[in-house]
């Protein structure tokens, strides 16, 4: 949750954050702000709402005020999504401390802020917004002595919580300090100028040299170099790494949108996570999974997968998988519940912790509590250099390039394609599946992508016509059995995401227990009908509902006829293995949920109160 940018080096600087700003939106977009180094003081704009009202905010104040200085440049910027305190400009980063003289840009939350802030207050500091994060500005400033860097490593150990933060002061021209604990940040390295921000695209245009922040460590920004120091002020060695995005992969290539654009690049987001890992036509390599050897997916007794939102339908997915092919049981479990449990795991258990983001606050507690006691943990999770792929025993990485719309799709359905590969190599490691079971699989799973494309490249003429029909509906059921539950799930939380629309979802076979008491004529009823074992069962389940004069809007696979007599709208999918068919079946219904929501005038990219990455719990 919230971005951060920063630049040191001889460049405009406002440009700069703004263009860093932009693209880390995504992490949170109901207020920001900058702040420059402008010769004897620090120039503050801030504005609620998204970028574009900062963008109105600097154009009013460049023309009021002097030119920015352009040497030295020296900058911080923020866009925020609130935790503590309302949406407001005085809540909005950066802060600064009394004497205004230093100003900061924090990601997190400072749990003792309270307690802090009362010690400041009784010392004469005036707070000016009602957000935990200017705690942290107060005590640089009650701890400065004319070193900066001092001054964070020494505020740094007053804070309890999880925060990134940078900060710069009026008195040190041409440095910025970061800290990090728990939560991104990340340094980019150019030719007399630096940058840091809470993800690569911050800087990416600017920059492909990155070095990663660890928890508990400072960093030093000046134009011609960067120190990484222990809180005790110790140098630390960083190696650079080159990432090999491209910037134009954060564009939207044409789309209208990011999440069309995304929804359009599953199936090669696919095709490169399953890729080398099923070359062989008998065998699946996952390649260096750390400390999850072999042996030990030999003799789990049992997985554990922690998750969010999407990624705990993936987990599900998942499940249905691995038990079905590898014959391990599985359970599925949300993070945030999970964390706070005293869950019975422990050495016989490997717990999974998907995340797209591999920062998101209650999966990484989760994944911490199962590793405490004594769980091997492996991480699936897409991005290089977070926090989970620190923190697990072993990754194995989705391919989806970047995903910026806030709705996760792609990234979805690469985690599921990881769910596959894994369920695939422990049936093989196990003598689950019968060799010729396990490679006709692995042939149906490498195909899928082309199926993903058949999809994709159908057009959308019926999903656009049916969105156009339902899209004022205030309420949608959605129904699936087997492997087509979690697709259910994930189809009514896409269109409750971005549309606002209400939604349920429900194992159909539940239906008769309560849930139908919800339906009349007017509701319509999204029901995974793809093959599976219970289609026949699933198909009675939706006679109950029709019986209810609720309009039917089936996801069947293509060549089933027998669907025809019980849906209103079909939306067709290839056939497949039934275990697989929840990749196609998701398609249609993240379109459906696509088109409700464009109906709707809304923002599918950054939906109201979300952010990408939920980096507090
Ligand atoms: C999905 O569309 C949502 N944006 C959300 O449910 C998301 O999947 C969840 O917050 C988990 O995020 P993660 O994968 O980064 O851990």
């Amino acid at each position: 949750m919230c971005g951060i940018v920063g630049y040191v080096g001889p460049r405009e600087v406002r440009p700069l954050l703004f263009a860093g700003l932009e693209k880390l939106e995504y992490r949170g977009y109901d207020s920001a702000g900058i702040s420059v180094l402008n010769g004897e003081q620090i120039d503050l704009i801030r504005a609620v709402g998204d970028l574009s009202f900062l963008r109105d905010a600097m154009a009013e104040n460049s023309n009021g005020s002097a030119p920015p200085v352009v040497a030295d440049g020296t900058g911080i910027g923020h866009t925020r999504w609130a935790t503590h305190g309302l949406v407001t400009e005085a809540n909005a980063h950066p802060h600064y401390s009394t004497n205004s003289r230093i100003h900061i840009a924090v990601n997190g939350i400072v749990e003792n802020y309270v307690t802090l802030k009362e010690s400041l207050v009784k010392d004469g500091s005036v707070f000016t917004s009602e957000t935990d994060a200017e705690v942290i500005a107060h005590l640089i400033e009650r701890h400065y002595n004319g070193d900066l860097t001092k001054a964070v490593r020494d505020a740094y150990q007053d804070l309890i919580g999880h925060y990134a933060f940078v900060a710069m002061s009026v008195d040190e021209p041409g440095v910025l300090v970061g800290a990090r604990k728990e939560c991104p940040l990340v340094v980019g390295r150019g030719e007399g100028e630096q940058f840091i921000g809470s993800a690569v695209p911050a800087f990416l245009k600017e920059t492909k040299r990155v070095q990663y922040m660890n928890d508990d460590e400072i960093v030093v920004l000046r134009p011609d170099g960067v120190e990484f120091l222990t809180v005790d002020g110790e140098p630390l060695a960083r190696e650079i790494d080159e990432v090999d995005w491209d910037a134009d992969t954060a564009e939207k290539g044409g789309y209208e949108t990011f999440m069309l654009k995304e929804i359009h690049e599953q199936a090669d987001a696919v095709a490169e996570t399953i890729g080398e890992r099923a070359a062989a036509e008998d065998s699946i390599d996952l390649g260096d999974l750390g400390q999850i050897s072999d042996h030990l997916l030999r003799n789990i007794s049992r997985i554990v997968v922690v998750a969010c939102g999407t990624s705990y339908h993936a987990g599900l997915v998942g499940r249905y998988a691995i038990e079905e092919w590898a014959r391990v049981p599985v359970e599925v479990e949300i993070a945030s519940e999970y964390r706070y449990r005293n869950p019975v795991v422990g050495p016989n258990d490997l717990v999974i912790g998907v995340s797209q983001s591999g920062e998101t606050a209650d999966t990484l507690a989760a994944m911490a509590t199962a590793r405490n006691a004594g769980a091997s943990v492996l991480a699936i999770t897409n991005i290089v250099g977070t926090r989970m792929t620190r923190e697990a025993d072993g990754v194995l990485f989705t391919r989806a390039g970047m995903e910026i719309g806030v709705a996760a799709t792609k990234t979805f359905v690469t985690q599921v394609a990881a769910f596959y590969l894994l369920a695939l190599r422990l049936a093989e490691l196990r003598g689950a599946l019968a060799p010729h079971d396990l490679s006709s699989r692995i042939a149906e799973l490498k195909h899928l992508p082309h199926l993903m494309s058949e999809v994709l490249d159908a057009g959308t003429a019926t999903i656009e016509k049916v969105a156009d029909q339902v899209y004022k509906q205030n309420f949608f059921m959605y129904l699936g059995r087997n492997s087509s539950l979690p697709i259910a799930l994930e189809g009514a939380l896409k269109l409750k995401e971005i549309s606002y629309i209400a939604t349920d979802a429900y194992a159909a076979g539940e239906m008769k227990h309560g849930p139908i008491a919800l339906l009349d004529e007017s509701t319509p009823v999204v029901v995974v009908a793809t093959n599976s074992p219970v289609l026949s069962k699933l198909i009675s389940n939706i006679q109950e509902v029709r019986a209810r004069g609720a309009r039917v809007i089936a996801v069947a696979t293509e060549g089933d006829t027998e669907i025809d007599a019980h849906a209103d709208e079909i939306f067709r999918v290839p056939a497949t293995n039934a275990m697989l068919s929840p990749l196609l079946a998701v398609i249609p219904l993240q379109l459906f949920a696509y088109f409700i929501a464009g109906h709707r005038g809304l923002n599918v990219d950054r939906p109201r109160n979300l952010a990408k990455t939920v980096t507090v719990e």
